[in-house]
């Protein structure tokens, strides 16, 4: 008895730098956001959560598919919030203050295979859940990719959740966000929306493009370094862009997301960034596609703009390096062009109040020639790729917040 005390100590001191059998002493201080997962590749990932108090960084993890627990250990540090938003005005408001962000690092994974993983609570609190999946290899043999596609998620104004519910239980291997995570404009904290979108954090690993709203500066506030940038710093693995855009690849497909807050024009850093990162990714073996991912809109005829100019300097690129797919967000709506062999759509129906989706269709004629699909909807979209002889087949599906199929199509990619 007194050596099994004796050894909890000495684990309990040690700060769980060794496996602990299920009982033991290695739990989290109680979760203030998170968990999360980033940083997924074919074979690691990073799991990802917060709290107020420093303490035991650890997780157990399982195979999806079932089998035997393994318990990974990792580190918190120490992180600064400068700004405080909604003190007595929410329920939970955003406070300045000292917060640890704890990291656990899952690697030797198998490629294209899921698991579940379970930060241990302390004592009475239910052990906080969630699961991801690694890449895919480009083979997709016997596995398809399925990757979910949400934009301005406000889920304070009430359609998020059933969005969610909708959509999760298909469990995509990883989920994308088109900007417009959060919104101090609609008096919503991220205390309030870390714990609404939950279930979409826990769902898979989070890749996210940066909308206008993450940097609000509410009362002259520090919000883009408070949240977006110390949670979600380098959503991919470091090589693989920057903190604000980045890739990354699963079966065959790239992403890339770029910041429309941050110049893309011809020139510009981030241009020849993608321009680069197309012609490299293009020419690797197994190579399907790339799609791409942002906040701002290249086409939309709702009420928002379209950015003409640069769209004229991206087609030629995403003409000669196979991008097939350009999803962005912004208007709040859902809409579908087909221009040439590329789709282009706007998703950003995640819980922000829609909009008007057909605004400006007299400002752009041409652009309103070629939306197929326009809808003022709450939805968000899956997306499935999977083998078609030597071709692709790419099925999406946009689904509102009653579980209705607004729009779903299938385009063969050679
Ligand atoms: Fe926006």
């Amino acid at each position: 008895m007194r050596l099994a005390l004796a050894l909890a100590l000495a684990l309990a001191v040690a700060g769980c730098s060794t496996p602990l059998p299920d009982d033991g002493p290695c739990r989290s201080p109680p979760l203030n956001k998170g968990p999360w997962v980033m940083r997924a590749d074919d074979t690691s990932a990073a799991v990802f959560w917060e709290t107020r108090d420093p303490g035991c960084v650890a997780l157990g993890l399982t195979l999806e598919a079932g089998g035997s627990e393994s318990l990974l250990t990792g580190a918190s540090v120490a992180t600064t919030v400068e700004s405080s938003y909604g003190v007595n005005q929410v329920m939970m408001p955003d406070i300045a203050g000292t917060y640890y962000l704890a990291r656990v690092d899952a690697t030797k994974l198998s490629p294209g295979t899921c698991y579940t993983y379970r930060v241990r609570a302390t004592d009475g609190a239910p052990d906080a859940r969630g699961r991801f999946c690694t890449a895919r290899p480009p083979s997709l043999e016997g596995q398809p990719l399925r990757f979910f596609v949400i934009g301005d998620t406000n889920p304070r104004i009430g359609h998020t959740a059933d969005v969610l519910k909708h959509t999760l239980p298909e469990k995509p291997d990883f989920l994308l966000h088109t900007g417009d995570i959060q919104y101090y404009s609609s008096t919503e904290t991220w205390s309030y929306w870390f714990g609404a979108m939950a279930p979409m954090l826990r769902a898979g690993a989070f890749f996210p493009a940066i909308g206008n709203h993450e940097d609000e500066k509410e009362g002259g506030g520090t919000e883009f370094a408070d949240y977006y940038d110390r949670l979600f710093h380098q959503p991919s693995l470091d090589g693989d862009g920057t903190p604000k855009w980045y890739r990354f690849t699963s079966g065959g497909v790239w992403f890339h997301t770029i910041d429309t807050e941050e110049p893309y024009d011809s020139g510009s850093p981030q241009y020849l960034w993608l321009s680069e990162s197309l012609k490299e990714v293009a020419q690797k073996p197994g190579y399907r596609l790339s799609v791409i991912y942002m906040h701002r809109n290249l086409y939309t005829i709702g009420d928002a703009h379209p950015n003409v100019e640069v769209r004229k300097s991206l087609a030629p690129l995403f003409a000669a390096y196979k991008v097939r797919l350009v999803l962005s967000g912004h208007m709040h709506g859902y809409e579908r062009f087909e221009v040439g062999s590329i789709t282009y759509i706007t998703t950003a129906g995640g819980g922000g109040i829609i909009t008007e989706v057909t605004k400006n269709a007299p400002l752009y004629p041409e652009d309103a020639k070629l939306r197929v699909v326009g809808l003022p909807a709450y939805h968000a979209m899956l997306f499935d790729v999977r083998p078609l002889g030597t071709a692709t087949e790419l099925h999406g599906r946009a689904i509102d917040e009653s579980g209705a199929t607004l729009d779903d199509f299938t385009h063969t990619i050679p």
